[in-house]
């Protein structure tokens, strides 16, 4: 069953910062091992297989979560480390908000594990305000690696930074604005495989349970986890628009709190700027420009400005 192992990029493969696990090689479409538990992965090996353009090892299934346990649990200590540049954390921040994402869609249940994506947020506002190339380190180890849900975290990245731009949030503000984004799909755990990765047009059955996946996702959160209004309102209408034309309730700008405003423009700010299977991905100018233009009474004018701002520039992050 070797799909599924899970790529975990070399970079963040580095002693004293990753838990001794055994890793493998893909060769041939088949999974070897490469270093067994209780052997050490040095420097040189991961510059040899970086020399070798191998820049992703596996992991098995089983040893995902403690990876993820330890990641999350020294997240703090790696981010303060001199010894890793900025690229490398943002892969760090990365993997670890791939397996948190990846572990809710496996077990909806762990959402309700509240601490678990404060702490992931809250190391997420620390990276990106860790210096003023975080937001591109993350955007250019994203852009290689488009998981079906990673996409909410490059959104909720965005998101902090356009809010962290546009208001004066508090702290703990901050913090829910970046978990209800990070959360902002998750409804789509109670959409099937199928509805989510049709290739053609959905049915008007498929299409009306996708719309309702920001419903969805609302009800489950508000019931099972102690998240606040702010990250409520996010999931809830992440997909509605200031003229009305959104989904699932069709409100306009003054029922739209102004969390999801924003999260409404990162998420399709993000999804112009990835590759996908029908298009390529637009530069960050021409996906503002078109957001714009042609869906200009979708979104607040002025946020839309701030995000021209950040994605046009090179702004460093100033928040905490
Ligand atoms: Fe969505």
């Amino acid at each position: 069953m070797g799909e599924l192992y899970v790529p975990v990029n070399i970079e963040t493969i580095q002693a004293e910062v990753f838990p001794d696990v055994a890793l493998y090689i893909r060769s041939g479409g088949k999974f070897i091992l490469y270093k067994s538990h209780g052997h050490n992965f040095s420097k040189q090996d991961a510059t040899r297989l970086i020399e070798n353009n191998v820049d992703v090892l596996f992991v098995s299934p089983q040893d995902l979560e403690v990876i993820t346990t330890f990641m999350e649990n020294n997240a703090d200590s790696i981010l303060k480390d001199d010894r890793l540049n900025s690229q490398t954390k943002g892969k760090i921040i990365y993997q670890t908000s791939i397996n948190f994402v990846g572990d809710l869609f496996e077990h909806p249940e762990k959402v309700s594990d509240f601490s678990r994506s404060r702490r992931l947020v809250e190391n997420l506002l620390k990276y990106l305000s860790s210096d003023c190339n975080s937001l591109q380190s993350l955007e250019s180890v994203i852009s290689h690696n488009y998981y079906t849900f990673v996409h909410s975290l490059q959104v909720a990245a965005l998101s902090v930074l356009l809010h962290s731009e546009a208001y004066l949030l508090s702290h703990d503000e901050m913090l829910d604005v970046g978990i209800g984004t990070l959360l902002h799909d998750f409804g789509k755990v109670f959409l099937s495989q199928e509805i989510l990765n049709k290739d053609g047009k959905l049915s008007q059955a498929e299409l009306s349970a996708y719309r309702n996946h920001p419903e969805q996702g609302y009800q489950y959160l508000k019931k099972h986890t102690r998240l606040s209004d702010i990250s409520l309102g996010v999931v809830r209408h992440h997909h509605e628009r200031n003229n009305g034309k959104g989904y699932p309730h069709g409100l306009t700008a003054m029922a739209i709190s102004r969390s999801a405003q924003v999260a409404a423009i990162c998420d399709v700010y993000c999804n112009l700027t990835i590759d996908r299977t029908c298009r390529k991905a637009l530069s960050p100018s021409m996906a503002v420009h078109l957001m714009k233009q042609e869906m200009k009474d979708s979104f607040n004018e002025r946020l839309l400005d701030v995000l021209d701002g950040i994605v046009c520039t090179d702004n460093p992050a100033q928040f905490l």
